[in-house]
């Protein structure tokens, strides 16, 4: 039996279910209870967990919004809401025509209450905490983790500790963390160590882990695909073909993998084929590249990793078994960019009104990549993900943005320096 066939959701509900809700070993399929012990990876062979349902949802049993519109795919009705979700999905005319695609649609998740997709996953993690009755959290973070745990953690009075890559977070999320009263602990070392160590803290019990390693927050983070399909089918009347991302430790292709095996197996994407699930990295930061060029089941640790969009600074992606066979079987793929690349993405996007940081702005750089090459064709209907803000890095937004110019402080001097007649 190869590990592919646990991505199975056919399986019967065990008895170690409650209330039709069980992990499952993504590795071996060994199954656990889902809310009595606290475990990140399979007991057995240490692989990832998956959250799992007795019942599987369709579009008429979802009502309301934001993300617990879709309580019906999680494991609970409610959370510590901000709220999150319902973010827009944008029209982006002048980059759908200068790409050369029949439809592209941004979908914003800067739009989230602390600026980034995040929230989706922090509202679905919190509220698994208090039901485990932990007191501390805690999460290794390249910035927007930290700004999200900091503000649910602390809406939910837990203590919240966050460990960053020393001189590596942009200012506006260390703001964040600090101000919603998070202890931020500046790690001398990278992303891939902040997390090695909180995942060391959390296998000690001393902290509960609210990484994307946690299958509850990929649960919050799954609902990005519900939305988008349903707001893409309502707008344009089909599925999109293809949805571009941007990937530092997969976690939002593994929970878009999920949602879309979800609905295949409640018949809910009816006869229509999965989009397509494309990641796009950082050059120098591409472990998920390289492993689906060379065709491999894991990728490598890239000990040394730079970019200038610090949000996928990562090296190690912790949720490679999970996202990789999800670009593979949805016929996707994916693609590396430059910061260069990245930097004009980032331009003609506000040019369109959608302020984004860095990060985000690789799932455009990528498709255009990707078109380029004639990878992507010029008949598809795509949807791109921005996972952040544009305020979130300000310093990337004034250099890629234009100068101020000095100017005298009266009305002549500044017709005179306008040179108007
Ligand atoms: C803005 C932004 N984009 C993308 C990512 C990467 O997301 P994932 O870990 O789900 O691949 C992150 C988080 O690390 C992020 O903050
Ligand atoms: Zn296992």
């Amino acid at each position: 039996m190869t590990s592919q066939s646990h991505f199975d959701l056919s399986g019967e509900e065990p008895t170690c279910a409650t209330e039709g809700v069980w992990l499952s070993c993504i590795a071996c399929g060994e199954e656990f209870a889902p809310f009595e012990t606290v475990r990140y990876v399979c007991d057995d062979c240490d692989g990832l967990l998956e959250v799992r349902y007795a019942d599987l949802p369709t579009w008429e049993d979802f009502d309301g919004r934001g993300v617990w519109r879709y309580d019906a795919a999680l494991p609970f009705e409610t959370g510590v809401s901000l709220p999150e979700g319902a973010t827009p999905l944008h029209d982006v005319p002048r980059l759908e025509s200068s790409i050369g695609v029949d439809r592209l649609r941004v979908k914003h998740e800067g739009m989230n209450p602390t600026g980034s997709f995040k929230d989706r996953g922090m509202t679905v993690g919190v509220r698994v905490a208090e039901q485990m009755g932990v007191e501390r959290l805690a999460c290794a973070s390249t910035g927007n983790t930290s700004a999200a745990l900091s503000a649910y953690g602390s809406r939910a009075g837990l203590e919240t500790l966050v460990l960053l890559p020393q001189g590596k977070v942009a200012a506006g999320k260390v703001a964040q963390a600090s101000l919603h009263g998070a202890r931020i602990l500046e790690v001398d070392g990278n992303f891939d160590t902040c997390l090695d160590i909180v995942g060391d803290l959390a296998e000690r019990g001393d902290v509960y882990l609210l990484n994307s390693l946690n299958p509850f927050r990929l649960e919050g983070q799954k609902t990005i695909g519900l939305e988008i399909l349903e707001q893409f089918r309502d707008e344009e009347e089909s599925y999109p073909d293809r949805i571009v991302l941007p990937v530092g430790n997969a976690g939002n292709t593994a929970a878009l993998y999920k949602c879309l095996r979800e609905l295949v197996a409640s018949s809910a994407l009816g006869d229509a084929d999965m989009p397509k699930l494309t990641g796009v990295q950082a050059e120098g930061a591409a472990p998920m590249v390289e492993a689906i060029e060379d065709g491999r089941a894991e990728t490598r640790r890239w000990d040394s990793v730079e970019t200038s969009a610090t949000a996928i600074r990562i090296g190690n992606p912790v949720n490679a078994p999970k996202a990789l066979p999800g670009i593979r079987e949805t016929g996707g793929t994916a693609v590396a960019v430059t910061d260069g690349e990245i930097k004009a993405a980032q331009r003609e996007l506000a040019r369109e009104g959608v302020g984004v940081e860095p990060a985000s702005a690789a799932s455009i750089a990528g498709l255009r990549s990707l078109r380029e090459e004639g990878v992507v064709t010029a008949d598809e209907q795509v949807v791109c993900l921005t996972t952040g803000h544009l305020l979130k890095d300000p310093e990337a937004a004034v250099e890629a943005g234009t100068e101020p110019e000095a100017v005298p402080g009266t009305t002549q001097g500044v017709r005179d320096y306008l040179e108007l007649k």
